[in-house]
This record gives C-alpha cells, sequence and structure tokens, in this order.
C-alpha cells in the first residue's frame, strides 16, 4: 500500500491533511522523515509526530436498528444509524445492506468492502428472515404465490421463491433471498394487502441477538464474521 493512503487509513487523516503532514516532515518510516506519499508500506513502522501508526483490523457490528433511523451514513431528515455508535470510532463503517426508516431490526455495519459485497451478492442468496405486521388477514392463496413469485409494480420478473410462515392471520415470517428496493413491502402490496410493521430477524446465519434492545449494538463472532 502506499503510504499516502496507509496514512489516511491508520490516521484517519483525509489524503490532503495527510499530504500537509509529509511535507511537513511530520511522518517517519522506520525514523527516517518521509516527505513524500508514494513510497509502498509494507511492514515499516510508521510514526506520525512520534505516535505509531497501525492499521486497525475491519470491523463488524451487528445493530438493532430502531424506527426512525435511515441506513445511511450521512444525516439528512432523519438521523443515521451511525449515531447509535460511538462518534469516534464510527467513522468508516457502511451498512451491509438496508433497512427503510420505519424498518427495526437487524443491520449489519462494517468497513470490510469485500464481505459485505459478498454479503448482498445475488450469488450467495443470503435467506432474510422479516416478521412482518400486516394491516389485512392473510389470505390463503398468498403462501402459494410467494412460494411461485409474484410480480412487483414497476418489474417485469417475478420475485424469486420465498416461504411464509404463518403465526397469526396477521403476522407472518417472511425468507427471502433478494433485497430489491422495499421488496417486503412491494410483495404484500402485489397480493393486495399492506404492511403495517417490519422488523428484520435473520441474514444467512447471523441472527439478531435478542439481548439487544433497539439502538443496541455488538461486535459479530469470528464464527459469525465467517459465514458470510
Ligand atoms: N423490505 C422492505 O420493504 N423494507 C425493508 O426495510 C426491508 C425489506
Amino acid at each position: 500500500m502506499r503510504l499516502d493512503r496507509f496514512l489516511s487509513e491508520a490516521s484517519g487523516l483525509t489524503r490532503s491533511l495527510a499530504k500537509k503532514a509529509l511535507s511537513r516532515g511530520e511522518i517517519t518510516v522506520d525514523g527516517n522523515v518521509v516527505k513524500k506519499g508514494d513510497i509502498k508500506i509494507a511492514h515499516q513502522q510508521v510514526c506520525w509526530e512520534g505516535r505509531y501508526l497501525g492499521l486497525q483490523p475491519p470491523r463488524y457490528i451487528m445493530l438493532h436498528k430502531p424506527q426512525g433511523y435511515i441506513s445511511a451514513t450521512k444525516e439528512e431528515v432523519h438521523p443515521c444509524v451511525l449515531q447509535l455508535l460511538p462518534a469516534e470510532w464510527a467513522a468508516g463503517l457502511q451498512c451491509a445492506g438496508r433497512l427503510d426508516v420505519d424498518t427495526m431490526g437487524l443491520l449489519l455495519l462494517t468497513d470490510d468492502g469485500k464481505w459485505s459485497h459478498r454479503l448482498r451478492s445475488p450469488k450467495k442468496a443470503c435467506n432474510k428472515v422479516y416478521r412482518v405486521d400486516l394491516a389485512e388477514p392473510l389470505t390463503d392463496d398468498v403462501v402459494e404465490r410467494f412460494a411461485e413469485g409474484v410480480k412487483l409494480h414497476g418489474e417485469d420478473k417475478a420475485t424469486l421463491p420465498a416461504t411464509l410462515e404463518v403465526l397469526t392471520p396477521t403476522r407472518v415470517l417472511l425468507t427471502i433471498q433478494e433485497g430489491k428496493y422495499h421488496q417486503v413491502k412491494r410483495m404484500f402490496a402485489a397480493v393486495g394487502n399492506h404492511v403495517i410493521g417490519l422488523h428484520r430477524l435473520q441474514i444467512g446465519e447471523i441472527v439478531l441477538d435478542n439481548s439487544l434492545a433497539p439502538g443496541e449494538w455488538r461486535h459479530l463472532t469470528a464464527e459469525e464474521i465467517a459465514s458470510i
């Protein structure tokens, strides 16, 4: 990795501030002042004003997303989920998949782009399990229609087969593999119903920890990380 990139990743400095720190002679590599960012760094010891800089290992977070927060890294109309994490530590994390502002439940965040890509890749076909509350009682045909695939408004192709477990006439568990925009709400709209409550419980093998209240988070375990 080039020294300038290493500096911005390891110190949190922007590229231009890292360049200034270099030109001011604040950076040493193995004890020698280096003023240009184009040298390659492998195992050398890099210091900024005498402080050793190391790359942080990637971070993987499970968040119980509450309602009213957007799955983004910048605040817009609503607060963003990163505000639920320690500010000095949250920079660089991205949501691995999104939930609507009014959806609650399991949201994964990481700064490991490859992991996030694997999780979202259609090839990986990760099951996502949602608990869905409906405005109208479920009609008998819906289990079969979802198993066959339904056409969403504005789409040419039907959805992939999805499974429904009926808990009560207005509460179901839905398992889908895709992650189209507003997919669950649009699937129920396609069969004449309306989602009034949505909660994601599981992605692949990763199950929302029921000790986490809305707004709380924890690091993923090594097993959970390796399951993706
Ligand atoms: N499907 C939706 O409609 N909304 C979500 O937040 C997630 C899946």
